[in-house]
């Protein structure tokens, strides 16, 4: 049990170094053991989807979660990976992510689209798998 448990984190590791196979997405969808900062993307994922649903019947997304300030501590799969550059990228997106819920000259679309962008800028130096599923998230 504990080798199959080894072996869907290594491969989970693997993954943000790979582009994204399906047979990878699969097994992860099945592996119990993530990290903290894994469990948070996947809410910060949930979370802009949810949004992208709202933005395209016109409403407004209400409250911004205090939660996804935890981008600054939650535990990583591989420490090493949270620099400066890491830290910049992470304000970048909650700056971007909080101004979805603040009224401004610009159109909610483009600033749902902002922080999605936010996403994949970071992703794109730390973590290139999801890449492909962060997209659909963008509002065409
Ligand atoms: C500051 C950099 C950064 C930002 C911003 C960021 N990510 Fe991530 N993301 C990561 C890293 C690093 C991982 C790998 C986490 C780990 O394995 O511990 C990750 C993992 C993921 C995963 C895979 C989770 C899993 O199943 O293991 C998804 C999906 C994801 N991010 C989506 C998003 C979305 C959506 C956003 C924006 C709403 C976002 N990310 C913003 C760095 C970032």
């Amino acid at each position: 049990m504990k080798k199959i448990t080894l072996l869907f984190l290594l491969i989970s590791i693997l993954s943000c170094k790979k582009k994204e196979s399906k047979e990878v997405v699969i097994i992860e969808s099945k592996r119990g053991n993530q990290s903290e900062m894994a469990a948070l993307m996947l809410k910060m994922y949930d979370k802009s989807l949810e949004n992208k649903q709202l933005v395209l019947e016109g409403k407004e997304p209400k409250e911004f979660p205090q939660e996804f300030l935890n981008i600054h501590t939650a535990q990583l799969t591989d420490a090493a990976v949270r620099n400066s550059q890491f830290n910049a990228f992470s304000d970048f997106y909650l700056d971007s992510f909080k101004k979805v819920f603040e009224t401004s000259k610009d159109s909610l679309i483009v600033r749902h689209n902002n922080a999605v962008n936010s996403c994949i800028t970071c992703h794109k130096t730390t973590c290139i798998g999801p890449i492909p599923k962060i997209k659909k998230l963008l509002i065409k």
